[in-house]
């Protein structure tokens, strides 16, 4: 059951939801880049059509780390906002506290359970009851590359690690930044965790980063995922620390940098920039992870407000988030692609349609796994030993690939 603070605001958002009141929501969430700012104003504007007021409450910082932390604070002092970016296991963090509204009633009676697969609908839920709303599916695991640069270097597009160390080596040769990266903890944890999956295959990555599995952590598997990743630090440019995620995507769009491997928020980058799929740009699946799925599901969370007005639009703005034309439009500028079942294809490019095939065949064959850095597989303290780990021994001269996997086991096991 839910905390009888949540359960009173779920009651009274079920009775106002009913009712025409216009009422405002501050939404906190970090989607700030171009292709980012361009989706959330979907929701914004779909908001306002049925007379509600939009707060923004943006913080920037990829990955929502800041976010998360501004988000702790403002509920700590008994002031949070109506809605949040919040995702995965934290949702239920969220929910153990008492702070989130149920949003049942809007659910049933939008049969959301019968328009969600249950791997989405099972994250959305607090004991049963939905407490959040998905606006899309993200595939982490892809390489996004610019041919232009890969024919200059004579050099095909890499499918698997050996062909990307390869292709590496002979686009700095030509002078060309092979990797654009940026140093930071998340997306270097993006980056691990592509290297781990290509490297260890599906059981391999839902044994480490779900069960959190010792013998799997301490395994030589994860010595050569530790090297593996190592290696690709030759390839990134001198100006990669703190460089933001969406610069970094801005390099491979503007011919700096041969490829980048990030989830396909990217693609929403190089939408707003104009360019097309398949022909500006290459979208592959990253290294050795053809058949793979690493999902990361972006989705809206309500706090337990008291005011009908605020109720109202709450409701309001969940039931908004399931519609089919805020699940294309939002999709279509985020780069992920709809969470929604059923959704008519056509207006989505190539990238999309191999995410929603790659989406449906990775599920029946177990290579559907939940992304560590983008907060699904674990809870956040986990995470937070993970990217500590990661992060420092991709930056450290003399820390060996062995050393890093016992610390990060035994910074696991205090974690939990
Ligand atoms: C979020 C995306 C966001 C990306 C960059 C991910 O964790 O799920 O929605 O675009 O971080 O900030």
């Amino acid at each position: 059951m839910l905390k009888i603070k949540a359960l009173v605001g779920a009651m009274a958002l079920a009775v106002s939801a009913a009712s025409v009141s216009a009422g405002e929501v501050e939404v906190l969430h970090y989607l700030t880049s171009s292709g980012e700012a361009a989706a959330v104003n979907v929701l914004k504007k779909e908001l306002e059509k049925e007379g509600h007021s939009w707060k923004d409450f943006a913080v920037a910082g990829g990955g929502g780390e800041t976010a998360m932390t501004v988000l702790k604070s403002r509920a700590v002092s008994g002031n949070p906002p109506a809605a949040a970016q919040i995702k995965g296991p934290s949702i239920q963090e969220w929910g153990e506290l008492g702070f989130l509204a149920s949003l049942d009633d809007v659910a049933k009676q939008g049969k959301w359970d019968s328009l969600l697969p249950p791997v989405v609908s099972d994250v959305m839920k607090y004991e049963g009851e939905y407490v959040a709303v998905p606006v899309n599916v993200h595939r982490v695991n892809w390489l996004w590359a610019n041919p232009e640069l890969f024919k200059q270097a004579g050099v095909a597009i890499p499918t698997t690690w050996d062909q990307f160390f390869d292709a590496a080596e002979k686009l700095q040769a030509k002078g060309i930044i092979p990797l654009a990266h940026g140093g930071q903890a998340w997306q270097d944890a993006t980056l691990f965790e592509a290297v781990a999956l290509g490297v260890g295959g599906s059981e391999f990555y839902n044994k480490a980063f779900h069960d959190l599995d010792q013998q799997t952590l301490k395994s030589n598997i994860m010595v050569k995922v530790f090297e593996t990743f190592k290696k690709t630090r030759k390839y990134i440019d001198a100006d990669a620390p703190g460089r933001d995620w969406n610069i970094a995507t801005s390099m491979v769009i503007n011919g700096q940098a041969a490829m980048q491997i990030m989830g396909d928020w990217a693609k929403g980058e190089f939408t707003a920039a104009g360019k097309n799929a398949g022909v500006d740009y290459v979208c592959l699946a990253a290294p050795d992870t053809s058949g793979a799925f690493t999902f990361n599901i972006d989705s809206f969370a309500m706090f337990a407000l008291s005011d009908d007005e605020g109720q109202a639009a709450q409701a309001d703005m969940a039931r908004l988030v399931m519609e089919p034309t805020f699940q294309e439009t939002f999709n279509l500028n985020k780069g992920s692609i709809p969470a929604r079942l059923g959704m008519d294809r056509s207006a989505f490019d190539s990238c999309a349609h191999a995410s929603m095939d790659a989406f449906v065949a990775s599920a029946q064959t177990g290579d559907l796994v939940p992304s560590m850095a983008h907060g699904m597989s674990t809870n956040s303290r986990a995470q937070g030993a993970i990217y500590d780990v990661v992060t420092n021994f991709y930056n450290s001269k003399n820390l060996s690939a062995k050393e890093a996997v016992d610390k990060m086991a035994r910074a696991i096991k205090a974690s939990l």
